[in-house]
């Protein structure tokens, strides 16, 4: 059953004070600018609409996992400019989240005016969902908008604290986010194909299970395949491997069997005498990782094969770099799986900030249909679990309103 939110659009915004939770997790350089803002520009409609409205806007969010400290480096103070910049509008920031400071700082807005305060996760009480700091927070507006899609599978106080407390609604962001991938979910044209790379199969697994139920192929990359390719018991030399983890694969293996779906893992390699962006590198058959040597890419004949999967799907999901692609010599594999993505008729929705950020960096990202700004929040969307976040803000079947 499809997914219905009550929007920002129901709300009565005019001349009131409106929390607006983002999720402004951006990376930083060392010198604390603002690699990516993918997230800030996704951000602007809602906040677009509600200065329109001549809400007073309390924007809000996490940056990084300050673990309920106070951390210079997580500062959300960098998004500040980007935000301004993007919007056109001048950006309040205060230091504090919900101390006397913030309160002031919320009280002295116009309508129309925009503020963001300091870093939710620098305050314990964020992660725990405290009551007590979710009431200080709900006590900044009398209205609240979520519009973090990427922090909606987190139960925290700025996602379903207030949310409980204060009239909530879903931001155009979150709403389109769960539309679309909901899309994934309920009858996807076939046949589906979902591409899955990234570093650990540990994180992965319960996706790649739920999945399985729903694909018809499941292609394999990036670091987690050499605990695949361990299960179907080949050496993988120095590659990442989770050796706990080889039962659970085996059994997604032969489930897959069973049900007539495939798996398709790297036939050949490309690996490294080291992890370093100019190690000595060469490619071979996936059976054959010596020991002292590493992965860190797809091969080219396994590029091509994950390639034409892509091509010949319907739909398609993709999650997750096949290899260093950051570094040159082991990019090609990701290159690949971007250009297919992008240039199929297939509906494709991307996920997470690495595969974004190779779509990025391939001059690709505004050729796909959906590019999420959730990693975590759509893998587990997919898994076909509610998220917190989304369940606090569904619309009431119409028969239970009062
Ligand atoms: C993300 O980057 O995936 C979101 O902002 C959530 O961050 P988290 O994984 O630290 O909760
Ligand atoms: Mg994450």
């Amino acid at each position: 059953m499809p997914l219905t939110l009550r929007t920002v659009e129901a709300a009565q915004a005019d001349g009131r004070p409106v929390l607006v939770r983002n999720d402004f997790n951006v990376p930083l350089d060392d010198r604390g600018r603002v690699t990516d803002d993918l997230r800030v520009r996704a951000a602007l409609p809602t906040l677009r609409y509600l200065v329109e409205r001549q809400a007073k806007v309390i924007c809000c969010s996490h940056l990084g996992r300050p673990k309920g400290q106070r951390v210079a480096k997580y500062s959300l103070e960098p998004v500040v400019g980007v935000l301004a910049e993007l919007l056109g509008l001048q950006v309040a920031f205060v230091d504090d989240v919900v101390g006397d400071e913030a309160a002031r700082a919320a009280a002295r807005l116009d309508p129309g005016q925009v503020l963001l305060l300091q870093n939710l996760r620098f305050e314990p009480g964020e992660e725990a969902n405290d009551p007590a700091f979710a009431e200080r927070l709900t006590a900044l507006a009398e209205l609240y908008v979520d519009d973090a899609f990427g922090a909606a599978h987190r139960a925290h106080a700025s996602v379903v604290g207030v949310a409980e407390r204060l009239p909530a609604y879903a931001g155009f962001l979150l709403a389109g986010e769960v539309k679309e991938l909901s899309r994934l979910l309920e009858g996807p044209a076939s046949p589906f194909v979902a591409v899955l790379g990234g570093s650990k199969v540990s994180d992965k697994l319960a996706v790649l299970s739920n999945l399985l139920g729903r694909v018809d192929t499941l292609v394999i990359g990036g670091g987690m395949c050499f605990t695949f390719l361990a299960a179907q018991g080949h050496g993988v030399g120095d590659s990442l491997f989770e050796p706990d983890q080889v039962d659970a694969v085996r059994d997604l293996l032969s489930r897959a069997e069973r049900e007539n779906k495939s798996i398709l893992l790297p036939t050949d390699v490309v690996v490294a005498d080291d992890f370093a962006e100019d190690a000595r590198h060469r490619t071979v058959p996936a059976s054959g990782i010596d020991e002292g040597w590493r992965g860190l890419d797809i091969g080219p004949a396994t590029a091509s094969a994950f390639a034409s999967a892509v091509r010949d799907a319907r739909t398609v999901f993709w999650n997750g770099p096949m290899g260093v692609f950051e570094w040159p010599a082991f990019a090609a594999g990701t290159r690949a799986v971007a250009e297919a993505v992008a240039s199929t008729g297939a509906y494709t929705v991307v996920g997470g900030g690495d595969s974004a950020a190779a779509l990025a960096q391939f001059g690709l990202a505004d050729q796909v249909d959906h590019l999420s700004t959730g990693g975590g929040a759509s893998l587990e969307l997919l898994e076909g679990r509610m998220l917190p976040g989304v369940s606090v803000l569904l619309r009431e079947p119409s028969g239970a309103r009062r």
